[in-house]
């Protein structure tokens, strides 16, 4: 399970994306606050959390409800140099929080962490065992690691109007739940809780759907753009085929995943 991502295109569209993020990222935001509440059910005691390392923090969103949770001591990170000078203004008064550039897919820290955390991020990776198995060996024994991250599902409307139309799919390949679970009980962790949650997002057309979605830098990291043409076509299926009164549906697919290490190593 390797999809292609090019990560420079990653980079480049999420460093683009950085003054629209905060306002276009409604449910990256909405999934960070949920992911918060599963910490905080599965580890009322959250000072065995640090020091942690939260990976694609992004301007932190899952930061912000980390610091609210008491986790005062860790290491805040982002591929993007862009998202990582926001994060540094944003946290600067926080003496315990290093933040700093990092590819979560690989990485070297001379350290050991507590808790490993990522919101919305992982659908970026090109594969996740080996991620996961580099994550695992940078945590304790018994170390926490939870996540979210948008998998196959997300988009589905999208996904109908390209094929009405008869043109590739423009998003990128989404990781399968059940494939995202294989790998992480592959790579040395138990699973503590499991959940798949639907967000319907409503946007006055399908245009606008296009426009929030470029404004949150998530753009397509593998296939050109579609041509124009192509765009338009589909844009004029979408609001067809999906538009009601109060605009269209843009579903939203998100898994949330928490587990431990297994072992010692
Ligand atoms: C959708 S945003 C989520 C940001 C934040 N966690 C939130 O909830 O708002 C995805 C973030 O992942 C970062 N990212 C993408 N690939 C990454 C990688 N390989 N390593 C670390 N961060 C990555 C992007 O730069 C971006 O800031």
């Amino acid at each position: 399970m390797e999809h292609k991502v090019r990560k420079d295109k990653v980079v480049a569209s999420f460093s683009r994306a950085v003054e629209s993020y905060d306002q276009a990222a409604v449910v990256q935001q909405r999934n960070a606050r949920h992911l918060a509440g599963i910490l905080r059910t599965h580890c009322p005691d959250t000072r065995a959390l640090v020091p942690f390392l939260e990976i694609g923090a992004g301007t932190g969103f899952l930061t912000e409800d980390l610091v609210q949770l008491g986790l005062s001591r860790g290491m805040v990170t982002d591929v993007s140099p862009a998202m990582v000078r926001v994060l540094g203004k944003n946290y600067a008064e926080f003496p315990g929080l290093t933040v700093c550039e990092l590819d979560g897919e690989r990485f070297a820290l001379g350290e050991r962490f507590n808790a490993v955390l990522s919101s919305s991020t992982f659908q970026w990776f090109s594969s996740l065992t080996d991620p996961f198995l580099n994550i695992r060996s940078h945590l304790t024994p018994g170390g926490l690691f939870t996540f979210c991250m948008f998998v196959d599902g997300t988009f589905r409307e999208l996904r109908n109007a390209v094929s009405a139309v008869g043109c590739p799919f423009p998003g990128q390949r989404l990781f399968e739940a059940n494939e995202v679970v294989r790998a992480m009980l592959d790579s040395g962790f138990s699973v503590e809780h499991f959940s798949v949650l639907d967000m319907p997002v409503r946007y006055p057309d399908a245009l606008h759907f296009f426009r929030a979605v470029k404004s949150i830098g998530a753009t397509n990291a593998h296939r050109d753009p579609l041509p124009p043409r192509d765009l338009k076509r589909v844009i004029n299926r979408y609001d067809t085929e999906h538009r009601r009164a109060d605009g269209v549906t843009a579903t939203y697919t998100t898994l949330f995943l928490l587990g431990r290490k297994r072992g010692t190593q």
